[in-house]
């Protein structure tokens, strides 16, 4: 019994490696606290110099988001209804609508820069990875300024009666057609959802949120390998060593078990041999009596030798 104990230790001592390798990505930032320090940074900016609405404001980011460019702009959300608005990669096309009905709003757009692989591990895309910059568009509600308790104002819900707000990455991205990128769409809550891209580095959607183009893992020629399959190929290591622990186990066993019956087979043929020894003297011995009526018979079989 104490053998197959032993493989469970070993699969205990298998087991961290396995369970530690996607916690590379933990050490990222959380995207929603990025959001939550460009969304003050703009609000802070309109305390302190920025006055003007429609016009965009690049915004002044801490030393731990340098890779991270931030615009803000500041609508009345009738003019944002009418006219729609154009902020870089972003074309929001008029009719669209924030709840709750509200005087001013303020956008903000980000591009995460060379942080935007933290998404890869925030937003549900497993298989595909990122080949463009994040870009994000956020509305939020510009009565947030005058009041001391908009330190976690959330965003607007937004809605987009008419044509979808349109984003375009060319500025941001080569030429990746050759890849045949899909259009990826994280929003706030976390949903990831992937849609055709509606011209080369165009992308649409009816909702706020970060934007970035992706490709299918698989199809991509950067030969380093990524997480997910360094995860993948851990586990179904792991998965193998597993089986041949178990095969081991059943190896080692079924030996075990013939190495018994073999025993078993010995011993029980010692058992009937020393059971015939000591019923030979015996006066009821079946096999003496069995070997004294062959002769018996042979003899009433063969009148011919008599
Ligand atoms: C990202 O870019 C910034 C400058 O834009 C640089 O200081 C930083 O080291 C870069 N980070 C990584 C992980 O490449
Ligand atoms: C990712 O999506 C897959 C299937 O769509 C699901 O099984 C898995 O739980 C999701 N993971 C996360 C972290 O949301
Ligand atoms: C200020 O914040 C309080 C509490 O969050 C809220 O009830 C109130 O409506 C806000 N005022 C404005 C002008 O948005
Ligand atoms: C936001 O502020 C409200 C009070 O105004 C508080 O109840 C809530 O917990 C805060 N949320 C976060 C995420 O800090
Ligand atoms: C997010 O995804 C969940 C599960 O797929 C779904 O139930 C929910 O409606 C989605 N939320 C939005 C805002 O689409
Ligand atoms: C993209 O378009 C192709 C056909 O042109 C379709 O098969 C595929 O499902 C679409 N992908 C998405 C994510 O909509």
């Amino acid at each position: 019994m104490a053998l197959p104990s032993k493989p469970h230790l070993l699969l205990l001592l298998l087991l961290p490696p396995i369970v530690m390798l996607p916690s590379l990505s933990h050490q990222a930032q959380d995207p929603r606290v990025i959001d939550r320090i460009v969304r003050d940074s703009a609000f802070q900016s309109y305390h302190t110099k920025h006055h003007k609405t429609a016009i965009a404001y690049k915004l002044p980011l801490p030393s731990s988001l340098s890779a991270v460019a931030a615009e803000t702009v500041r609508y009345r959300a009738g003019s944002l209804r009418r006219y729609g608005a154009a902020i870089k990669e972003f074309r929001v096309a008029p009719g669209v609508f924030v709840h709750p009905h509200i005087k001013r709003l303020i956008v903000v757009r980000q591009n995460l820069g060379n942080l935007s692989a933290i998404y890869n591990a925030y937003g549900n895309i497993s298989g595909f990875q990122l080949v463009s910059p994040v870009l994000g568009l956020l509305f939020y509600n510009a009565a947030g300024l005058r009041n001391s308790s908009s330190k976690n104002l959330s965003e607007l819900e937004i809605l987009v009666a008419r044509r979808p707000i349109a984003v375009d990455f060319s500025r941001v991205v080569g030429n990746l057609q050759r890849l045949r990128p899909l259009c990826a769409m994280f929003e706030l809550d976390g949903n990831v959802s992937l849609s055709n891209q509606t011209a080369s580095n165009k992308c649409l959607s009816r909702r706020q949120g970060h934007f970035a183009l992706v490709i299918e893992s698989a199809k991509s020629e950067n030969s380093k390998v990524s997480e997910w399959k360094v995860v993948v190929v851990s586990v179904v290591a792991g998965a193998f060593v597993t089986v041949l622990l178990g095969l081991m186990v059943v190896a080692v066993a079924s030996a075990r078990r013939k190495r018994y019956q073999r025993e078993e087979m010995e011993r029980r043929a010692y058992e009937e041999e020393a059971l015939q020894i000591s019923m030979v003297g015996h006066v009821r011995a079946p096999t003496a009596s069995v070997a004294r009526t062959a002769p018996a018979l042979e003899n009433d079989y063969a009148p011919s030798s008599s």
